[in-house]
């Protein structure tokens, strides 16, 4: 075993504003790309000389290979001690769970989200801070800058550390723990939640399916519900998690985890349906022929908090990101809570979560968590649903309806336009902004304007702002759209339109019926057809 310097030259690095980076696998397997982020990423947060880091990914393509490297990068750059998950596996909330846990100093995830694994696939690579959030925007940027002038890894060479067995070695002289990756997580979450009570449901003959996408949450979603609370041996499906994900797109929505939507929509859909992406943050509630939009599930989970031994006291109050619904800021309202809105991404809700001002936090992109981690949990929403039924009794229908007669129905849908050349986009967002002067008080069909703006974020805790988050168009009565390029994508640029209505009265239409008249508003104003050549969106959601 020896330590070495390797000389090298500079990379195209993270995005600025991102909170990781995002490139296809074969990116991060050229000649010293990956070494060379690792390096920046360390120099980035001031070396890790001494530190103690949580490392592990969700199981795609290369988070093996990648996790050693890590290892090695760490140990010659003079880490004192590094927590990994058994076979580098860790899903990105328990990821989070265990830096905080182990008060270390933070950790690097090896996740490209929801997006398709494999080698010719998606491969990522973050850092998350002490608080066990990603990294803000000071480091990203830092991290970005060292890409540009690097020149040299430092790296032990030897053999691969044995990732595969539970217990504690050593890689030069930095302390290496292999951890089990699900045992904290479960820990955790059964202080938050009444098991015995979900149990005692699913014994009652409740029946669930967890749909896994062959990805991380396999492991967790096994260990949880079926071997803590009793659910039947085939609850999970794709339990699995594989290179390539089994070639499934991990993304919960309605369009990629279609399988489980038709089995709910199905004759004989169990009780309770949900699914995770890639790297276990992201989650879909899904009852018997009843879709429950992330708004709407962020909104329930607001109004019924209290019900899981976690949050019996309350929440200390809610955040939703700017294009999520109102749908929980009406219940907040209702229930006297402070309500935060964010630009999209996680990472805006970890000051407001550190500085205690809130304990639940959601965005429409299929995220909801709370001040447990600092990151969305996939199946922590998926045990608060469980939670909420087991204390109410009632099925997802009827907390739904429930929830809409008393609180009224925001009806809400996200189109996007993926895949656009980035210049047509730009184009279009420039066009856009340059319009929003002359719109108040133009009508469209029977909407009127009544403001629009380009939104900007102060975040009330560290004084930071955060401009250009997205272009919203506001009508008479509360409906509103909003347009925003996708910071995520790998392939060009993906436009989101999304769309809200706001009804007290008509609670049961079909959303995408409900919000036409929006749409038609969006599409004359933005003219997407005009600037992409696009008519119709790519996912509906
Ligand atoms: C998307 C979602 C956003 C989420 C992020 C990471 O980002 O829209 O809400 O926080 O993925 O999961 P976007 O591609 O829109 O920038
Ligand atoms: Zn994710």
């Amino acid at each position: 075993m020896t330590k070495a310097t390797i000389a090298t030259s500079p990379i195209e690095g993270q995005k600025p504003g991102t909170s990781g980076l995002r490139k296809k696998c074969r990116v991060f397997m050229g000649d010293h790309y990956l070494e060379n982020f690792v390096q920046a990423m360390f120099d980035g947060i001031g070396g890790v000389a001494g530190k103690t880091l949580v490392v592990g990914g969700d199981g795609r393509f290369h988070n093996d290979v990648a996790t050693q490297t890590i290892l090695a990068m760490a140990a010659a750059n003079g880490a004192a001690r590094v927590i990994v998950g058994q076979n580098a596996l860790l899903s990105t909330p328990a990821a989070s769970h265990l830096i905080r846990l182990n008060k270390t100093d933070g950790g690097v995830i090896l996740s490209a989200s929801h997006n398709p694994g494999g080698e010719d696939e998606d491969f990522g690579i973050k850092f998350n801070m002490s608080n066990g959030g990603p990294a803000p925007e000071a480091i990203t940027n830092a991290m970005f800058e060292r890409t540009k002038v690097i020149d040299a890894y430092h790296i032990w060479q030897g053999d691969p550390v044995d990732l595969s067995t539970i217990g504690t070695s050593a890689l030069g002289d930095m302390q290496v723990d292999v951890v089990d990756p699900v045992a904290a997580y479960v820990d955790l979450m059964q202080s938050l939640f009444d098991f015995p009570a979900i149990a005692k449901m699913i014994k009652g003959g409740f029946r669930i399916r967890f749909d896994s996408m062959c990805a991380i949450t396999g492991p967790y979603a096994r260990a949880i519900l079926e071997d803590t609370l009793g659910a039947a041996k085939d609850t999970v499906a794709h339990a699995t998690p594989l290179p390539d994900f089994g070639g499934m797109h991990p993304d919960p929505n309605p369009t990629w985890a279609h399988e489980l939507m038709d089995e709910m929509m199905g004759a004989d859909a169990p009780d309770f349906g949900c699914a995770s992406d890639g790297d276990g943050d992201r989650n879909m509630i899904v009852g018997p022929n009843c879709y429950v939009s992330p708004s709407d599930s962020l909104a329930v989970i607001a109004a019924n908090a209290h019900l899981a031994p976690g949050y019996k006291d309350g929440l200390k109050g809610v955040a939703r990101s700017m294009p999520t619904s109102a749908a929980v800021d009406r219940v907040a309202e209702a229930l006297g809570l402070d309500c935060y809105e964010t630009p999209t991404g996680w990472k805006f809700f970890g000051n407001l979560m550190d500085d205690g001002r809130v304990s639940l936090c959601g965005e429409e992109s299929f995220g909801t968590g709370s001040d447990h981690v600092r990151e969305k949990d996939g199946v922590w929403a998926v045990l608060m649903w469980l939670n909420i039924m087991a204390a109410t009794g009632k099925s997802v229908p009827e907390l739904m309806e429930g929830h809409w007669a008393r609180f009224g129905r925001n009806y809400y849908s996200r189109h996007d336009f993926e895949a656009i050349e980035s210049e047509k986009a730009d184009v279009l967002m420039t066009a856009l902004r340059g319009s929003l002067d002359g719109l108040t008080g133009q009508n469209y069909g029977p909407l009127t304007v009544e403001k629009s703006d380009d939104y900007a974020y102060l975040d009330p805790v560290d004084g930071s702002t955060s401009a250009q988050q997205g272009v919203r168009v506001v009508f008479e009565g509360g409906s509103r759209f909003v347009v925003r390029l996708s910071g995520t994508g790998t392939s060009g640029a993906t436009l989101r339109l999304y769309l809200e209505k706001v009804e007290t009265k008509a609670l049961n239409l079909e959303p995408q019926a409900a919000l036409a008249e929006v749409i038609a508003a969006a599409h004359s104003i933005i003219g997407i057809e005009g600037f992409t050549g696009r008519t119709a969106p790519d996912v509906i959601t």
